[in-house]
């Protein structure tokens, strides 16, 4: 879990959108929109949020 900034525009981290994945079990990039705002704006960010995503969910 790290503080890396993943998503720009709304300032979200690495270590939120795993917090995301991990304690609320969020699957899809969408959900991870909903829930911290990352990736609702430019929209850049969405492979690198896929990426944590597809990391995360295969090691379950
Ligand atoms: S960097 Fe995430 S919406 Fe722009």
């Amino acid at each position: 879990m790290s503080n890396e900034i993943i998503c720009n525009c709304m300032g979200i981290t690495h270590g939120e959108i795993v917090t995301a994945i991990k304690e609320k079990g969020y699957k899809t990039f969408k959900d991870i929109q909903n829930e911290t705002e990352a990736g609702t704006v430019c929209g850049g960010c969405e492979d690198d949020i896929q990426e944590i995503l597809d990391e995360y969910l295969t090691k379950e």
